[in-house]
């Protein structure tokens, strides 16, 4: 079977690799009909995950249909499904605890460190805890963003632990912040400022209806915008989604005294946490991968028409042009949000 693979001159190929065997009781091998680029495969080529496996089929964020199972998947041969980016065992101390992202016997495996979703089969260890059935009247592309981005943007508004009238600010309108904005919106928040340099991305979150105020840091001051908001208080939260240089610094910076600071980005660089200069703002901070353990709530929601995050797909591709696919992924994020990778 055909597999994109990364090496550590930063290059990716397609390479043919065998189909993979279930080596576990709880393993499926999975048929994948659609997937995605995510920014972190991105990081991975670039040799900025530690702990990623040069030649390691890429691809966390992808559906498809089950065709094998180990004796202990409950799931039937034949379920369309949506995997989850971690594969968790549901069992360990940090499992029972829902902070899955850190389970003790798995963590973020699949595109990593074990062969991912940018291959025709995969394998999915845990299956019992890792694959979301796909409802009858959700089609695949409904469903692809379950495991992996949508869920980053629902645990990311969870910890920001807003009331409906906090304002809100999310720095960076990429998927993340898109989807942070989704799920505070079904939270009920109405004070939403999204912030980005990119006005195609701004505009995509004004036409959802995901943002109720705007900023373009190259067109205005966004700590007098901020100010001029909140009655020169400061946002009640931040959800940092960029993941740039000088957008830490902006997190605090816009936070009024006592918020919450939400902290999904992941960055290039260590930065700097002045605590001399913001002592007595008794700042909250949350950061850290995605506990993804949320995947049959999102998919109900889609199932029900709450939320969708079809708007996110501005492209798609076959699996074939995956690497040109990469390729316009990274160059393009004033014309493209995410592509739907077609098998
Ligand atoms: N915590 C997790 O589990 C998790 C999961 C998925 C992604 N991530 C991380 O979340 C971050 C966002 O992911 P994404 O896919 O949305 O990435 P993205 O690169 O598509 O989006 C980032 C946005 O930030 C904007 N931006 C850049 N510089 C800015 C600035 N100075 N001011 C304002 N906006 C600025 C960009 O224009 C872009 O729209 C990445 O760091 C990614 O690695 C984390
Ligand atoms: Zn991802
Ligand atoms: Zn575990």
């Amino acid at each position: 079977m055909k597999s994109l693979i990364w090496n550590s001159d930063e290059t990716i190929e397609i390479v043919e690799k065998e189909i993979p065997k279930i080596l576990n009781d709880d393993d499926t091998i999975i048929k994948v009909t659609y997937s995605s680029i995510c920014t972190s495969d991105l990081h991975i080529v670039e040799g900025l995950v530690p702990k990623a496996v040069e030649k390691t089929t890429l691809g966390h964020e992808f559906v498809g249909i089950i065709v094998e199972k180990g004796k202990n998947v409950k799931l039937k041969i034949g379920d369309r499904v949506a995997v989850n980016c971690e594969s968790f065992c549901g069992k360990c101390f940090y499992c029972k605890k829902g902070y899955v992202n850190n389970c003790e016997n798995g963590g973020w495996l699949l595109g990593c460190s074990i062969d991912g979703g940018h291959g025709e089969y995969v394998r999915v260890p845990f299956s019992n805890y890792t694959l979301t059935k796909i409802p009858k009247n959700v089609t695949d592309k409904n469903a692809l963003f379950v495991g992996d981005v949508l869920s980053t943007g629902f645990w990311s508004a969870k910890l920001a632990e807003i009331d409906k009238n906090d304002f809100i600010a999310i720095i960076g309108a990429g998927p993340v912040g898109l989807c942070c904005a989704l799920c505070l919106k079904y939270f009920g928040a109405n004070k939403i400022i999204l912030i980005d340099v990119n006005d195609f991305r701004l505009d995509v979150a004004k036409k959802e209806g995901l943002a109720d105020f705007i900023i373009n840091p190259n067109k205005k001051d966004v700590i007098n915008e901020i100010l001029k908001l909140t009655k020169n208080r400061g946002v009640d939260r931040v959800i940092e989604a960029a993941g740039a240089k000088n957008t830490f610094e902006m997190s605090w910076k816009i936070a009024r005294a006592n918020a919450i600071v939400v902290v999904p980005a992941m960055y290039e660089e260590n930065q700097i946490l002045p605590l001399p200069i913001m002592y007595g703002k008794n700042l909250t901070f949350k950061t850290g991968g995605v506990d993804a353990f949320c995947c049959e709530y999102l998919m109900k929601l889609i199932k029900n028409k709450k939320i969708s995050t079809d708007f996110l797909i501005t492209n798609e591709i076959n699996f074939d042009n995956i690497i040109e696919g990469y390729h316009f992924f990274k160059n393009n994020k004033d014309k493209c949000l995410k592509i739907a990778v077609k098998y």
